[in-house]
């Protein structure tokens, strides 16, 4: 998950603000890659046009692409896409959903003189080094190619999110809370809690240079939860991925019982934001 506030706990930052440089959950998201591709939901529609509409052409990049779920959204849509993705599991799995992918990491990787009209990187950026993967990606965009980097910001319910926490605590109390939305207050809004992500993204486009001013959209939308589809989704999330199955099912079970409170189900507001920006056409 994205960098994270101070914690409730401890009022500390933390160590989530650099998360690209904690490896082991940046590359642990192939550990269950079926449940990671059935349970996280697709991008919104506007999104992939508005993107497509920026670009100059249709030779997308998509870094970060995990099981290649934005990857086929964008193939969908006209485009011709490559993943670039370090976890070899995840990459597998997109392999055989019909999406081209090669095993690096961003920073790692060697484009061999290939160039695209859009690099994309859905819910994976922040574990990209800001400055140098914006600077990667000035070197691969065509003269008016775009950097997408786009991110989902939700908040399950209030109950449910309690539950999560409290159980996290009492079953795994020495593991730092599982995700930005653990550590949320019932009144925090969660754009607010992501927006240092969104400026840090910006700022590294900045600091790379050759891109125009970074642009933020924002694509709202909402998802209805059944109890099981909540519980197959969470242990998709950094952290929770890396529990042990048995304080994970003790984790799942208090989660489980406040969502039957609620009735069954629940629906979540998402925001889907992307930040943005052109590459200077050189002189
Ligand atoms: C939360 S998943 C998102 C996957 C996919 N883009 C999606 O929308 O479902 C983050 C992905 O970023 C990958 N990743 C981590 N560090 C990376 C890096 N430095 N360069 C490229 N991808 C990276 C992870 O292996 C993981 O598959």
């Amino acid at each position: 998950m994205p960098a994270e506030p101070p914690n409730r706990r401890t009022g500390r930052l933390s160590p989530d603000s650099e998360p690209h440089q904690r490896r082991q959950v940046a590359e642990s998201f192939g550990t269950d890659a079926e449940r990671y591709d059935r349970a996280r939901p697709p991008y919104p529609g506007a999104l992939v046009e508005a993107i497509i509409a920026a670009s100059p052409g249709h030779g997308v990049l998509d870094v970060g692409c995990g099981t290649g779920i934005a990857a086929r959204q964008f193939q969908a849509a006209g485009c011709t896409v490559l993943g670039v993705e370090p976890d070899a599991r995840m990459a597998a799995f997109a392999r055989r959903s019909g999406v081209e992918v090669e095993v690096a990491t961003f920073e790692a990787w060697d484009s061999a003189g290939r160039d695209f009209d859009a690099v994309i990187s859905g819910t994976a950026w922040h574990w990209v080094d800001p400055v140098a993967g914006a600077a990667k990606a000035a070197r691969v965009l065509r003269p008016g190619g775009l950097l997408a980097p786009f991110h989902h910001v939700f908040r399950a319910p209030p109950e449910v999110t309690e539950a999560l926490a409290q159980a996290c605590w009492q079953v795994a109390p020495d593991s730092p809370a599982p995700a930005r939305w653990v550590s949320l207050r019932p009144s925090d809004q969660a754009l607010d809690a992501y927006q240092p992500l969104f400026t840090k993204i910006a700022d590294g486009i900045r600091e790379a240079g050759g891109f125009s001013e970074p642009q933020q959209r924002r694509f709202g939308w909402e998802r209805t939860y059944t109890r099981d589809e909540w519980l197959d989704e969470l242990p998709t999330h950094g952290r929770l991925n890396l529990f042990p199955p048995d304080k994970l099912a003790q984790v799942l079970e208090r989660v489980g019982a406040a969502v039957d409170a609620m009735g069954g189900s629940f629906t979540v507001p998402y925001t889907t934001v992307a930040v943005t920006a052109a590459r200077t056409i050189l002189a």
